[in-house]
Order: C-alpha cells, then structure tokens, then sequence
C-alpha cells in the first residue's frame, strides 16, 4: 500500500517536472547549428563578447528569415553563460523603434554589436554600425546605446560618423588600463581607423590613427597577450568569405605589422579553406577567463538568402613565435588550452 501511494506520488511529481531542457554541451562544433537552452537556433550574429561577474553576454544581430534578415526588424540580442558551450536566451537587449524617425526604426541596419563595461560610469555601453533606412550603406554611421544591466534593457543615445569619418564594419576594445577604443572601417572600407574613446566610452576622444591604409579590411577584431596587440579582418567582399589577415602591434597606435593569413585547413562541411576562411568573417577574439593564453576567434558563416540560418564558427587562437594561427577542427572543447604549448 505505501509503495502504491509513493509510486503514486513520484508519477504526480514526474508530470509536474518541467519540459527538459537540451542536452548539455561539453564542446563547440563550428559551423552546426547552435541551439540555446529553449532548443532554437542562437540568434546573434556579428557578434561580440562581454564578460561580466562570473558571466559571459554574448550580444549579436537577431536575424529573420529569408533576405528581409539582412535589415534590422528585431533588434540586438543578448545570450548569457557561464561556460560558453551553452547559452541562455536573455532577449532583446537594444530592439528597433517602430517609430518611422528613430535612427534605429525598422527596417535599418544595425551590425556588429560590441558592448563594453565602463567601471567609472558603472554603465554597460553599445556601439554599433548602424545605416539608416532606406538608405544601403550610405550612411556609414555609428550608434551608441548605454544600459544598468548587461542584459539591457539598452537605451538608445545617438548616431554619428566618428571622427568625421565614414564608419561601417566596427568593433569595440578595453585596454588593461580602462581606456577603450574603437576600430572601424571608414575611407569607403579602404583604411581602417583606430580611435581612442572619451573616459564615459560614450564618445570619440578626438585621437585617431589611420592603419593597412587602402588594404580594404573590414570585420575587425583584436586582443592583447603579453602587452601584445593582435589583429584579424577580411578584404571587402560582402557577404561572401574571402582570405583573412592578421597583424600584430607593440602597442594599439602601431606600428602594426601585417602577418598574412592565420588560417590553416579546410571546414569539410563547404570544403572552404584559408582563401575563403572557412567560409567565414570574424567578428570577434574572445577571451576565455581563467586559462592561459586562451583566446578564441568568432566568425560568422552568412546565408543572407535565410539569413537566420548563418552560422558560428568559434576556434581556438594558437599563438606561434611573432603571430598567430587559427586551424580547422570539427570539434574541439575548452581542454585544448590546457595542453602545453607546442604540443
Ligand atoms: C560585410 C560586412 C557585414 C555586412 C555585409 C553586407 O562585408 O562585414 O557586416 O555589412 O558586408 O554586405
């Protein structure tokens, strides 16, 4: 009888349990789809990292379906997590203004979201690329958007050129000693400029640097390692992958030394090698907290015909004598930063 009652009771309690939630994931698979802790599709493209108390905020492009996600009608989404293999949907953190005057109103172009912590301010900062509606990429501007929590919500500021600059493909760097940058493809995408932010990161300074001058680099993304500055881009080809390059520097005003492409082997899944970077554009170095030399490059592998099936292909970063490599693996996990280096 009480085994009656109690297989009675666990059955009840079995019922109540709420809807299983994906299996774990314990390694990252480059180019398969990425499914968060509600089972669909991650859905930050262009993306960028924060790491915050204990957290990682992954912020990227919600894309739509079909060639309509190649415009912004959804916003900035954020992802959270603690071990990087998965990921909580944590919503919208910037979403478009269905207002026809917003900078940010339906159907403009908001791409590669970067957010960085300011600890004077104590405020989470955006910025973004952003190109008006109606208006292709003519309006090469910069968005800036400022929140309490990492999460947003994200409260729009303003749009400008920085610099008096053309700005497009973007992103955003803390150095050790607080003070940020941004680097951004300007010149008609022909040179790449380097531009030290004001104390609230809300601003240009007013200092900049133009590098790889008439190189055409866009997608930027760098980090620092042992008081080393390293660099990864693509040439200009839209949506389609090109060739990689990367560069290193002793310091973020240069001088910056080109080191060719880091890329080594083949993604089978579109047989695309280093000429094509795997079919991919970075977007991001990130770096994992609590190991070593641990860094990893982010890209993203486009289908702007259905947009919101682009693709992550997160790598490990191998540091070589002056530069970098960054090689194929089907499948790899955090462990590889454990291994002595050489090996
Ligand atoms: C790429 C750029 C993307 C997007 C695309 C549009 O070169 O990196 O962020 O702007 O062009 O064609």
């Amino acid at each position: 009888m009480k085994l009656l009652a109690f297989t009675i009771l666990t059955a009840s309690l079995a019922h109540l349990a709420p809807a299983a939630e994906p299996a774990k994931l314990s390694a990252f698979e480059p180019g398969a789809l990425w499914l968060d802790n509600n089972g669909k599709h991650i859905n930050a493209h262009g993306g960028g990292i924060l790491f915050h108390n204990g957290v990682y905020y992954w912020y990227g492009e919600h894309k739509i379906e079909g060639d309509a996600g190649n415009v912004a009608h959804v916003g900035v989404h954020c992802y959270e997590s603690r071990d990087l293999y998965n990921w909580k949907d944590a919503g919208i953190a910037l979403p478009v203004s269905q207002d026809p005057a917003s900078d940010i109103t339906d159907g403009s172009i908001i791409e590669r979201p970067k957010v960085i912590y300011n600890k004077l301010t104590k405020k989470f900062v955006m910025w973004f690329h952003l190109e008006l509606k109606g208006q292709g990429y003519n309006a090469a501007r910069s968005g800036v958007a400022v929140a309490e929590q990492a999460a947003g919500p994200f409260k729009y500021l303003k749009s400008f050129r920085p610099d008096d600059s053309m700005a497009r493909d973007q992103t955003l760097f803390v150095d050790d000693d607080g003070k940020a940058y941004q680097l951004y493809a300007s010149e008609g995408n022909a040179t790449l400029h380097i531009s030290l932010l004001t104390d609230d990161y809300l601003a240009p300074a007013g200092k900049v640097i133009r590098v790889f001058e008439k190189r055409e680099m866009e997608a930027p993304a760098i980090c620092k390692r042992d008081g080393r500055y390293y660099f990864i881009a693509s040439g200009c080809s839209g949506w389609d992958p090109n060739d990689a390059r990367a560069a290193v520097a002793p310091s973020i005003w240069g001088p910056w030394k080109e080191l060719g492409n880091p890329c080594v082997g083949t993604n089978p899944g579109n047989r695309m090698g280093p000429n094509r970077t795997f079919g991919g554009q970075s977007t991001y170095i990130l770096q994992v907290q609590g190991k070593k030399d641990a860094y990893i490059c982010m890209f993203d592998l486009w289908r702007p015909k259905n947009a919101i099936d682009g693709r992550y292909l997160w790598l490990p970063v191998k540091f070589t004598g002056e530069g970098f490599k960054i090689e194929w693996s089907n499948q790899w996990d955090l462990g590889v930063f454990d291994q002595p280096a050489g090996s």
